[in-house]
């Protein structure tokens, strides 16, 4: 047996044929063994320890199971008691399981280490104080406002797969800066959701996996049959067993990271819908294997985007689901509810008319095939047509700002002002979008028409030609869209004849990095 098969040395010690171990004990005084009793290092797997050396992140996904709740309650130990973190943030899905796993668990806080070094519990102060001074605080990343302001030093997120608003974890980056050397340790079975991938993606994590099975010999024969009968075998215990995200299913019209991408951002308020519906697609018969009966509650605004506001779907019995429907209608002010009337022709009407008489009503009959339906649909997300939403802004004052929504993911497109006269932009908003992926608007091309006043009279440079520079403004447009980061600019105008001039922009070849330095100073000379 070796380390690399994720066996702990205890473990590798407990394998030991009879006389080895006799051996070992002989040689081994009370008080080492005592020692050992609390020693991690022993007891922990070696996909279990924190990596050595620099890191920022440790996300350690793995199984149910698996000990990943220990494994981040040891870290954090070793965190205070042998590389000094003094204020430590311990964030879990809500704070009852702060409390009853991370603090007070089988394996949380309370119940590990030496006990003389072991920390004292507060929960009215949600906070753990150690002989030594360090200091944690508990939160529920179901309140992210309460992680905007306080600093640490070292961070536990238990389970982030779970959180209900992801936010938390910005809001926790925004304050990991004290000491020198912020570190926060991720504990989680994997979902394949933005936050994991993001975290997976990032080039200052380290991540380590492990499966349910790495952690039979610990866990109760009960629990593991119980988990193992459950989702043995099936696609999904792969997420629950194996730490495996779990790719799409191929063909699908909607991958998981589309949906993600299409989340609306809970401190956002919905812009104002102008119709919304309640829609009805009901199952033809009830019990456990049938189909469900969606309910989906959408709304469109002015401009003809759509929002998805609730899913009541499930399996429900016909009465039930014109309830459910009826009170959702209620709820949401709906304009009026659609029902698919394949399976069910005038019944579901009948069924929705006991529950109420008076709700607007359509049936709609599907004449074609799901996919063929669903198909532009799905189409729709993928044109961002759903559900996003982006920033404009035309002041460099405001940039600081812009910069700190960019960051929080959940922008598609940015619209801001650049142009060889209102040149901020490209000193840190630009460069950030690019690296985001974030697709950029010019706003304001002509800077308000300066950029027309300074060189009207002037002639172009002799070498405009060569980039099929006919006027000033296809001058001053190509310049923008040289820009690496910039996707399009608009330039307004009342004139077709400019309209026409402004499109030319968009012809031939686009400047370079040095022909757009030519290009400035040469502006910059007039
Ligand atoms: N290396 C180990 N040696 C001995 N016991 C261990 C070890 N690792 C974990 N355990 C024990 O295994 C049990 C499960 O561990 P833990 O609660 O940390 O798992 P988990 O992965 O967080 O589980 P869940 O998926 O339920 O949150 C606990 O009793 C824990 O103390
Ligand atoms: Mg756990």
């Amino acid at each position: 047996m070796s380390l690399s098969e994720n066996v702990s040395p205890a473990e590798l010690l407990a394998s030991l044929p009879p006389e080895q171990l006799a051996a070992f004990l002989k040689r081994t005084s009370d008080r080492e063994l005592e020692a050992i009793e609390h020693d991690w290092g022993w007891w922990g797997r070696p996909n279990q320890q924190a990596p050595k050396g620099d890191w920022r992140t440790w996300l350690l996904l793995a199984g149910r199971g698996f000990g990943k709740t220990r494994s981040g309650a040891e870290c954090i130990r070793d965190q205070v008691i042998h590389h000094r973190r003094r204020r430590i943030a311990l964030v879990a899905p809500t704070a009852a399981d702060a409390r009853d796993v991370m603090v007070e668990g089988e394996s949380g806080l309370l119940a590990i280490g030496p006990p003389q070094q072991r920390p004292q519990y507060e929960p009215t102060k949600r906070r753990l104080t150690w002989p030594n001074g360090a200091i944690a605080t508990t939160y529920s990343a179901d309140e992210p406002e309460r992680l905007r302001g306080p600093q640490h030093d070292a961070a536990w997120c238990d389970e982030i797969a779970s959180w209900r608003y992801p936010e938390a974890w910005d809001m926790l980056m925004f304050g990991l800066r004290l000491g020198p050397d912020p570190r926060v340790v991720v504990t989680t079975t994997p979902k394949p959701i933005k936050i994991i991938r993001e975290l997976i993606a990032d080039p200052t994590t380290v991540i380590t996996r492990g499966s349910t099975y790495d952690n039979r010999a610990n866990l109760a024969p009960a629990f593991l049959q119980q988990i193992v009968r459950k989702y043995e075998g099936t696609r999904l215990g792969r997420q629950e067993l194996n730490a495996e995200i779990l790719d799409d299913v191929p063909g699908a019209l909607w991958s998981r990271a589309l949906i993600e991408e299409t989340r609306w951002p809970v401190h956002r308020n919905i812009p104002d819908l102008v119709r919304i519906v309640v829609a009805i697609d009901p199952a033809v018969s009830t019990g456990e294997d049938a189909d469900e009966t969606g309910i989906i509650v959408a709304g469109k605004d002015k401009d003809s985007r759509g929002y998805v506001l609730a899913d009541l779907s499930g399996h429900h019995t016909p009465i039930e689901w014109a309830r459910i429907a009826v009170a959702a209608y209620k709820s949401h002010g709906a304009d009026r509810i659609v029902a698919e009337v394949n399976n069910g022709g005038e019944m579901v009407e009948a069924t929705l008319r006991v529950v109420d008489d008076n709700v607007a009503y359509t049936a709609v009959h599907a004449t074609r095939g799901k996919v063929v339906r669903a198909e532009p649909v799905a189409a729709l997300y993928e044109q961002g047509r759903i559900r996003h939403i982006g920033i404009t802004h035309y002041t460099a004052s405001a940039y600081p700002e812009v910069e700190r929504w960019l960051r929080t993911g959940n922008y598609e497109f940015l619209q801001i002002n650049y142009s060889l006269a209102e040149r901020e932009a490209e000193e840190r908003v630009l460069p950030l979008a690019r690296e985001l992926s974030i697709a950029v608007i010019a706003n304001r091309p002509f800077a308000e028409g300066a950029l027309f006043r300074r060189a009207k009279g002037k002639a172009l440079p002799p070498w405009a030609a060569d980039l099929g520079i006919a006027s000033w403004a296809q001058y001053f447009l190509k310049w923008i869209v040289g820009h690496p980061a910039v996707t399009c600019t608009i330039p307004g105008t009342a004139k077709p004849e400019h309209m026409r001039d402004n499109i030319a922009a968009g012809m031939g070849t686009l400047p370079d990095d040095a022909t757009r330095k030519k290009m400035l100073q040469y502006f910059e000379s007039l």
